[in-house]
C-alpha cells in the first residue's frame, strides 16, 4: 500500500467534525488522510459557531475563522446533535472561495444523518420501501400501551428509545407487567417509546455491515455475552468477521441507499422471517469493525472522497 496514492496529485483539505477528538474512529480517519498526503483537521462542532449574511457563510472555531475545506467527514454523536447538524449544513452550503459553484462535499449529507438519528423514522422509511424491520409501535401516552401489546403479541417485548445508541435505551421486558411499568416511567420522563417484537431466534447475535457508496465493504457478526441480549460492542459483545447471506447483503445495501447515506453502518438481525434491519447508523464506529473484519475502512473512505472530488 503506497503512502501517497497516484490519485493524489493535489492534496485535499479535509475536516473531521467530531466532538470526541481522541476517539478511535476520529484518529483513524485523520491517520489515513494524513498518510495519503491530505491536510487533515479535526474540529469539534460543539466549539464552533456559524456566521451568515446575504451571500456569505462562515464558520468559526473559537474566534478563529475556519478555511473552507474540500470535504468533511461529519460524526454525529449523542452530544449536541442539533448544533452539530447546523454546522454540517453550514459547511454544505459554503461555496468554495473563488468559485461559487463548487460546494463542500460531505461524506454524508446532513438530512439523512438527521433522519437516521431516530430509529423510528429510519424504520418508517424502510417499511414504506418494503424493507423488513421488526414489527414496532411508537407510543407517547400510557393509554396506548394495550394497543401496542395487542399489535405485537405476547411478551417478551423489546422497548427502545428512538434516539438511543450503543445499546443504552434498549430494554427487554419479559412480562406485560414489567413492560407496562418501564413504558410508564419512560413516558413520564417525557420520552417516546418504541415497543417492538423480540427476535428470540437471533439468540443475542446481529450483523453490522459497513456500506460505502452503495458497496458492502466490511461485515461482522456480533454476539452478546453474559446475560445480555444486546450485541453492541460497547456492551461487551464479541465480534468476528462475517459473510452476509445474499439476501442480507442485498437488504443492507438497499437500506443505505433508501436512507440516502453514502457511508453507513447497518445493523441487521436474522429472524425466522428472513433478515431484518434494526437500525442504520450514519456515524458508525470503526474500532470493532476494522478489528473484526481486517478491512481498512478509514482508508476506503479517504479514497472515496478523493475520487468524488476529482
Ligand atoms: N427486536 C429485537 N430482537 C432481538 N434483539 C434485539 C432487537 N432489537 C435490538 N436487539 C439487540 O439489541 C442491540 C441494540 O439494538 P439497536 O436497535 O441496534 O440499538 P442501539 O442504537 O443501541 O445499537 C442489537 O444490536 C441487538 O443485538
Ligand atoms: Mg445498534
Amino acid at each position: 500500500m503506497a503512502l501517497v496514492s497516484q490519485h493524489n496529485a493535489k492534496p485535499l483539505t479535509m475536516h473531521i467534525l467530531s466532538n470526541a477528538r481522541t476517539l478511535y474512529s476520529t484518529r483513524r480517519f485523520f491517520e489515513e488522510g494524513y498518510k495519503r498526503g491530505h491536510k487533515m483537521r479535526v474540529y469539534p462542532p460543539m466549539q464552533m459557531s456559524a456566521y451568515l449574511e446575504r451571500n456569505a457563510l462562515e464558520l468559526y472555531y473559537g474566534d478563529q475563522q475556519i478555511e473552507t475545506p474540500h470535504c468533511i467527514i461529519p460524526r454525529l454523536g449523542q452530544k449536541k446533535p442539533e448544533h452539530t447538524l447546523a454546522i454540517i449544513r453550514h459547511y454544505e452550503m459554503m461555496a468554495r472561495l473563488g468559485s461559487a459553484t463548487t460546494h463542500v462535499k460531505s461524506l454524508n449529507a446532513s438530512h439523512p444523518m438527521m433522519r437516521c438519528r431516530d430509529k423510528f423514522v429510519t424504520m418508517q422509511v424502510l417499511a414504506q420501501n418494503k424493507i423488513a424491520v421488526p414489527r414496532s409501535v411508537l407510543i407517547d401516552d400510557p393509554l396506548h400501551i394495550d394497543t401496542a401489546f395487542g399489535k405485537i403479541g405476547e411478551p417478551p417485548y423489546i422497548l427502545k428509545l428512538p434516539t438511543g445508541s450503543q445499546g443504552t435505551g434498549v430494554m427487554i421486558a419479559d412480562s406485560k407487567t414489567a413492560a407496562r411499568s418501564f413504558i410508564e416511567t419512560l413516558i413520564d420522563q417525557g420520552l417516546q417509546v418504541i415497543v417492538q417484537e423480540f427476535i428470540a431466534e437471533a439468540a443475542g447475535a446481529d450483523y453490522r455491515a459497513i456500506i460505502l457508496n452503495g458497496n458492502l465493504i466490511a461485515a461482522m457478526r456480533r454476539q452478546a455475552t453474559g446475560y445480555d441480549f444486546r450485541s453492541n460492542i460497547h456492551r461487551g459483545a464479541l465480534a468476528e468477521k462475517a459473510e452476509l447471506s445474499i439476501e442480507a447483503a442485498r437488504t443492507v445495501k438497499i437500506a443505505a441507499r433508501i436512507l440516502g447515506l453514502t457511508f453507513a453502518g447497518v445493523d441487521l438481525i436474522e429472524s425466522k422471517r428472513g433478515p431484518m434491519i434494526l437500525e442504520v447508523n450514519a456515524s458508525p464506529g470503526l474500532e470493532g469493525i476494522e478489528g473484526a473484519s481486517g478491512v481498512n475502512v478509514a482508508e476506503h473512505v479517504i479514497e472515496f472522497l478523493e475520487q468524488t472530488i476529482r
